[in-house]
């Protein structure tokens, strides 16, 4: 498939998990990416392994925490690449905690990457998009945008901020060509994880399978079937779609975990 051919696309948390695998996708169908992330070793890993493979990608270093630079970003993808389509909001971090046991700090850590950057970098795109007739915003939000989870109190409610801030973009763009969705992904075997593993104090060799069982599909998702998601989304086969909360999750929040739980206790048993 070479359906993003002649399109660009921006991908922050480029140099990991979801946003390596979407900026290889994106690139693998033809179009030219912008990956970000702060880690110029790994970002720069990606771009040579996108242009070994015939593809074309510019890696930017930088914390989107830092609106100037969120600013720069959409404007060096118009510079570098010549235009914007696609924006792909997916760096993002973890904390754990309840709302009793979370930092000041922590909490303004996590809403600036997973809520705010979304919102610098989103805001910036509007006027390119509008210039050139239209685009795709996918945000890059989690099942816990959709349900709780006990102990997660700064990331659900960042995740949930993304949510509703896709549903406004959404309506407010709607007549203009530009679309605006969130992918709310499942538990997935990325780096990510192995951090949540370890802020529990949990040993990967205990948390991985019960991470697995409570999956209503019995195991974790990959960061290619993710991208695959994301790249729906961003495409013109997604033309209709605006607005939605779309879940990739193997079933939990079909059964909002519930099913998932059912079933790892009956695998239990
Ligand atoms: N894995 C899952 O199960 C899961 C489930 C639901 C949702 N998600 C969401 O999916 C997204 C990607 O997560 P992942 O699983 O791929 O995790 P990951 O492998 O840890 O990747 C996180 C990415 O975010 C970037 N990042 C973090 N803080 C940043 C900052 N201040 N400035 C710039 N970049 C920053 C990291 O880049 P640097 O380290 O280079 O800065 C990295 O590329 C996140 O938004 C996450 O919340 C993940």
């Amino acid at each position: 498939m070479n359906d993003f051919a002649g399109k660009v696309g921006l991908v922050t948390g480029g140099t990991s998990g979801f946003g390596a695998a979407i900026a290889k996708a994106f690139a693998a169908r033809g179009g030219a990416v912008l990956l970000t992330g702060r880690d110029s070793g790994r970002g720069a890993a990606v771009e040579r392994a996108i242009a070994e493979a015939g593809g074309r990608a510019v890696f930017v270093p930088g914390d989107v925490a830092d609106p100037a630079l969120c600013e720069r970003l959409i404007a060096e993808a118009v510079r570098r690449l010549g235009r914007l389509d696609v924006l792909v909001n997916c760096a993002g971090i973890v904390h754990l905690g309840t709302a009793e046991a979370t930092t000041t700090e922590a909490w303004r850590q996590v809403m600036a990457v997973n809520a705010d950057a979304p919102f610098y970098l989103s805001r910036a795109a509007i006027p390119v998009f509008r210039r050139q007739g239209g685009g795709a915003i996918v945000n890059i939000a989690s099942e816990l945008a959709l349900v709780g989870q006990p102990g997660y109190a700064a990331y659900c409610a960042s995740k949930g901020a993304l949510l509703q801030l896709t549903r406004v973009m959404a309506l407010d763009h709607a007549r203009e060509g530009i679309r605006v969705n969130a992918l709310c992904a499942g538990g997935c075997d990325t780096p990510m994880l192995y951090e949540e593993f370890r802020q529990a104090g949990v040993d990967p060799a205990a948390g991985l399978p019960f991470a697995r069982d409570i999956i209503p599909m019995g195991r974790l998702g990959r960061a290619e079937e993710i991208a695959q998601a994301a790249l729906f989304l961003a495409s013109d086969a997604a033309a209709f779609v605006t607005g939605a909360a779309f879940a990739v999750d193997g079933g939990n929040t079909a059964g909002g975990f519930i099913a998932g739980a059912a079933a790892a206790k009956s695998a239990r048993a």
